[in-house]
């Protein structure tokens, strides 16, 4: 399975979703941004003493497709994209079995996902097929309850379904990554019963 955490928008979530992913599901991530967050987070994992993550770096849109063609069915992979648009992170969004949009729960952000909307569209039409990006709630207020504005803009856009899962606002996620770590790797949090809920809808969603 082929997990692609994308949204022309930086600064959404995306490598901290991909990093916690990659680790509570065991699998490598592929860093498609040049900022190379993930990599960097992985130094600090090494770091801190535990082992690193598998961080596979394409170098060219040539060297990522045929890194992809070759992967093995079986084994899942996170990709982790960057926060613009180009034709590398459009590849990714192709060649995924999900595309997981994190998006913040703020009115501010709706033309953010209208702009991310329209790309998906435009490669839709172009491979005639009906590509689809599952929009997660992340980053929100963890006493938040009233997501009418995401949910009415997800119900008008075709490319678009909003996933049952919210990753709320919390401390566990950024601070974990800056020692390297992932919130599954704690005993017990709400953090990782969040991650873990997310992966089982991903599952049941790409079954
Ligand atoms: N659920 C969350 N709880 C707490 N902090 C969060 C959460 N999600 C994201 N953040 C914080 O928001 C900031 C942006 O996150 P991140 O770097 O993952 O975004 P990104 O979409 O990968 O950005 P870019 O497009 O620049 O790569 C980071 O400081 C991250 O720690
Ligand atoms: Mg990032």
């Amino acid at each position: 399975m082929i997990i692609t955490v994308a949204h022309s928008k930086g600064g959404v979530g995306k490598s901290l979703l991909a990093w916690h992913l990659a680790i509570a599901m065991k699998t490598p991530i592929i860093d498609l941004d040049f900022q190379k967050t993930l990599v960097y987070t992985n130094k600090l994992r090494e770091a801190c003493g535990h082992k690193k993550l598998d961080i596979i770096q394409p170098e060219t849109q040539h060297e990522f497709i045929e890194l992809i063609d070759n992967w093995p069915e079986e084994k899942n992979i996170i990709i982790d994209v960057g926060g613009f648009d180009s034709n590398l992170n459009r590849a990714a969004i192709l060649i995924s079995d999900i595309v997981i949009t994190p998006a913040v729960d703020r009115v501010t952000e709706m033309a953010g996902l209208y702009k991310f909307h329209q790309i998906i569209e435009e490669l839709s039409e172009k491979m005639k097929t009906d590509v689809k990006a599952s929009i997660l709630l992340n980053d929100v207020s963890p006493s938040s309850k009233d997501f009418t504005v995401i949910e009415d803009l997800v119900d008008k856009l075709k490319h678009f379904d909003l996933m049952e899962t919210i990753i709320p606002h919390r401390a566990d996620y950024y601070k974990l990554m800056e020692e390297g770590r992932g919130v599954t790797e704690l005993e017990n949090s709400k953090a990782k019963s969040e991650i873990k809920k997310l992966i089982k809808e991903i599952k049941e969603k790409v079954k």
